[in-house]
């Protein structure tokens, strides 16, 4: 386990990685299957949790779901936090994680990333990554996951998100991992997750019980490529603090 975070730092609804046998965890399975069925062309699979708004439960399925893929141990699950916005309820929340001051995506992206696969540019030049995988991709084997958190702070998500050392980092991403499960920004409040969606493969789109309205459903769905939604989950969110996530 990471020096950062374990079994008892972990917010006890991340049912997949404390208790992958109990009943809440099982819900997850029938998400779990759904994105084993997508069919698979070259390389892993890229699938992004989106919802209308926020608070609706996208990290903690997120990371329930990359937890149900994962107990598959032939399986190579990866996560990805790409909700650049989000400033609580972040991934390292969600793990406990308080001490843990990651490089993620930001820094990939900001730094330039490089590794030993795709180090070299078309002429044959070495590139001049000052970055590297390791140093953003974080593996858990406890979990059998590795984990790419948002990294530093941005003042510019739009430029991360459109940059192409985004696009490497997926497609560094779709080499090395089966499945690819993306956390994302609400889909009404940013553009954000339009921008990434020549990335995904699917998203699943997340209907909160109670707080997601039809309208704000349909401008969302609005929003997307409607091949691209693998379908709609009911989340029967119960919040803690009775209140939703602001940003
Ligand atoms: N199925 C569920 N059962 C119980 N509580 C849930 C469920 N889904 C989400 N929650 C709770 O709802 C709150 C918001 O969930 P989460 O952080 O995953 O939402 P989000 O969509 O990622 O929010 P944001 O857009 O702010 O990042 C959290 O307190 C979480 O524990
Ligand atoms: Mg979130």
């Amino acid at each position: 386990m990471s020096e950062f975070f374990n079994k008892r730092t972990l917010n006890p609804r991340l049912v997949h990685l404390l208790r992958p046998h109990s009943g809440d965890a099982q819900r997850y399975q029938r998400l779990r299957l759904a994105v084993e069925n997508i069919p698979r062309k070259t390389g892993g699979v890229v699938v992004a949790i989106a919802s209308p708004s926020s608070g609706e439960g996208k990290t903690l399925t997120a990371i329930n779901l990359a937890g149900a893929l994962a107990q598959n141990p032939a399986s190579k699950v990866m996560l990805i936090e790409l909700d650049l916005r989000s400033t609580q309820g972040t991934l390292k929340d969600y793990l406990g994680a308080r001490k843990w001051s990651p490089r993620g995506v930001v820094d990939g992206v900001v730094e330039g990333l490089g590794d030993s696969i795709a180090d070299v540019d078309a002429e044959g030049a070495a590139s001049s990554a000052q970055i590297d995988w390791q140093q953003i991709a974080h593996s858990v084997p406890e979990f059998n996951l590795t984990l790419i958190p948002s990294g530093q702070k941005t003042e510019s998500p739009y430029e991360v998100l459109n940059s192409p050392q985004l696009e490497r980092l997926i497609n560094q991403a779709r080499l090395r991992f089966d499945y690819i499960i993306l956390d994302t920004a609400p889909v009404t409040l940013y553009p954000d997750t339009q921008l990434i969606s020549r990335w995904v493969d699917q998203f699943i789109v997340l209907v909160t019980a109670g707080m997601t309205s039809r309208k704000e459903l349909a401008a969302c769905l609005d929003l997307m490529v409607p091949e691209k939604v693998l379908g709609l989950v009911f989340n029967e969110c119960q919040h803690a603090d009775g209140e939703r996530h602001g940003y």
